[in-house]
């Protein structure tokens, strides 16, 4: 792979430190989390425990917690922490464990055995995911270049390549090493969700981030439009997808849709974002959700983050009967949950502070995927503020934050100011500076929103 800079070399040095010291193991536990770059992150670990005959087994967890730490060390095995472990490094040097950690997460301290990007300079929300410091370490664990889809497709699903619409820094490197190499391709086209799978006028009826005025949401408006561009959404007897448009038809199309939004008086920036690099797995079939690393990291999320972890790691892991048709069939559940979440936030309204807004679901949004919603909101809410999402679990609240780009620039750091606000009331988080998490106990969100209401100001203004 070709290392340009110091800090890159200093990263290769650690993530073959770490390799030889997981070499040495007979058996190790891999603990990983409940999203594609977690599952991705897992799936590269354990493929690269086995190639090198090392026992292994995965678990999954939503979070690192005392009590989920101490479960783990129980278990007195060796512990390969994946996409987790950074924000929680005092617990689990209380726990006494032998352990590593791939992760990219804001790290609380230091430790010899971890592999972490912001420990050599290197941005870990943009050019180095979970899946892709895990992979740096499999690589240099043995010849493991063919798991280059699993580390994009963790990337993609951090949304890692959102920033400029394609990939940068190392995850670039590992992604053109990976293209060289014959795994995967990357060019540039529409970065709607479904290209791969769904009919062309589907595809644009459920895209919401843009929202398309007269398009999203309407199956009819959606064939008209195709049909006043002259483009025939169907072929013979089957509806066309986005991958069966000629090139022509791609172009014209595109720049309709670019006419629709400026129309809209959309940002430039928002508008821009409408094209950039997809991600093609050579190794899977055409037109599957698999084929493309944003549709396979959706495929992931929706397996996972609704307690059916294995599906997706047994599909990470090549497994393209049972656990495939498993996946699919949740895939349509989480696409409705996400669309569900959207339309209650909708009812429901977001409430402006001074320095942030927030919805509370309740219980009418999972845990587990009021982050992604959250996430979505920015296509309609105030993009000057960041979005905090409350919903319910077990007996306490789960805290979701989104930022942009542009608040980031300002100072924001939804990091640090959740974990500080979180402890404030007696809760925890962490994460990384544009999207982080908390849990609180329940009842203590109005003090805590006042809190990071105090700590956003504070950030913005120290810039
Ligand atoms: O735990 P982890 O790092 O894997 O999760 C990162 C989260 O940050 C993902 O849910 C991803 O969707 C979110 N994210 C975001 N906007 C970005 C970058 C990441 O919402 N620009
Ligand atoms: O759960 P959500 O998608 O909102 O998480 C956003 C980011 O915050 C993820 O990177 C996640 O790992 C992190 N997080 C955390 N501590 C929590 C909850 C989430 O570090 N208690
Ligand atoms: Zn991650």
């Amino acid at each position: 792979m070709l290392i340009t800079n110091e800090s890159e070399k200093k990263a290769f040095k650690k993530a073959d430190e770490l390799a030889c010291n997981i070499l040495k193991q007979k058996e190790v536990v891999i603990v990983t989390h409940i999203d594609a770059d977690g599952i991705t992150s897992g799936s590269i670990a354990k493929k690269s425990l086995d190639r090198a005959g090392i026992e292994n087994e995965v678990i999954f967890v939503k979070q690192l917690d005392e009590n989920t730490v101490n479960k783990v060390a129980d278990r007195g095995k060796f512990v390969w922490f994946t996409d987790l472990g950074s924000g929680q490094l005092d617990l689990i040097d209380k726990a006494g464990l032998c352990f590593v950690i791939t992760d990219h997460h804001i790290p609380q301290g230091k430790t010899p055995l971890q592999f972490n990007p912001h420990d050599f300079g290197i941005d870990g929300s943009y050019e180095l995911s979970g899946a892709t410091s895990t992979f740096l370490v499999s690589i240099q664990m043995g010849l493991n270049y063919d798991l280059v889809p699993l580390a994009v497709t963790g990337a993609v699903g951090d949304l890692q390549d959102l920033r400029y619409g394609r990939l940068t820094g190392l995850n670039r490197i590992i992604m053109k090493n990976g293209v060289k190499n014959g795994f995967l391709q990357a060019f540039r086209d529409l970065r709607f969700f479904g290209k791969q799978t769904r009919p062309v006028y589907k595809m644009l009826e459920y895209t919401y981030d843009p929202f398309l005025p007269g398009i999203s949401g309407n199956e009819r408006a959606c064939l008209n439009f195709m049909e006043r561009i002259g483009i025939p959404p169907k072929n013979c007897e089957s509806w066309r997808r986005w991958i069966d448009l000629t090139y022509d038809e791609k172009v014209a199309m595109t720049s309709e849709i670019v006419k629709i939004c400026i129309h809209a008086n959309y940002p430039l920036k928002l508008i821009k974002k409408i094209v950039g690099e997809s991600y093609i797995l050579n190794g899977e079939e055409e037109g599957t959700e698999l084929r493309d690393a944003m549709e396979f990291s959706t495929l992931l999320n929706a397996t996972a983050r609704y307690g059916y972890e294995e599906v997706g790691l047994k599909v990470c892991m090549g497994d393209r009967g049972s656990s495939y048709r498993k996946a699919r069939s949740l895939l349509l559940n989480h696409r409705r949950n996400l669309s569900d979440g959207l339309k209650l936030v909708d009812e429901m309204g977001i409430t402006e502070m001074e320095n942030l807004q927030y919805f509370h679901a309740e219980n009418k949004i999972m845990d587990t995927i009021v982050g992604i919603v959250a996430g979505m909101c920015f296509s309609k809410a105030n993009l000057n503020k960041p979005i905090i999402a409350f919903a319910n679990k077990d007996g306490d609240v789960k805290v979701s934050a989104r930022a942009t780009q542009r608040l980031v620039s300002k100072g924001v750091n939804l990091a640090s100011a959740l974990k500080f606000a979180a402890e404030k009331v007696g809760g925890m988080g962490g994460g990384h500076a544009i999207a982080a998490g908390a849990t609180i106990p329940d009842g203590r969100e109005t003090d805590f929103l006042r809190e990071l209401n105090r700590i956003l100001a504070k950030q913005v203004k120290s810039v």
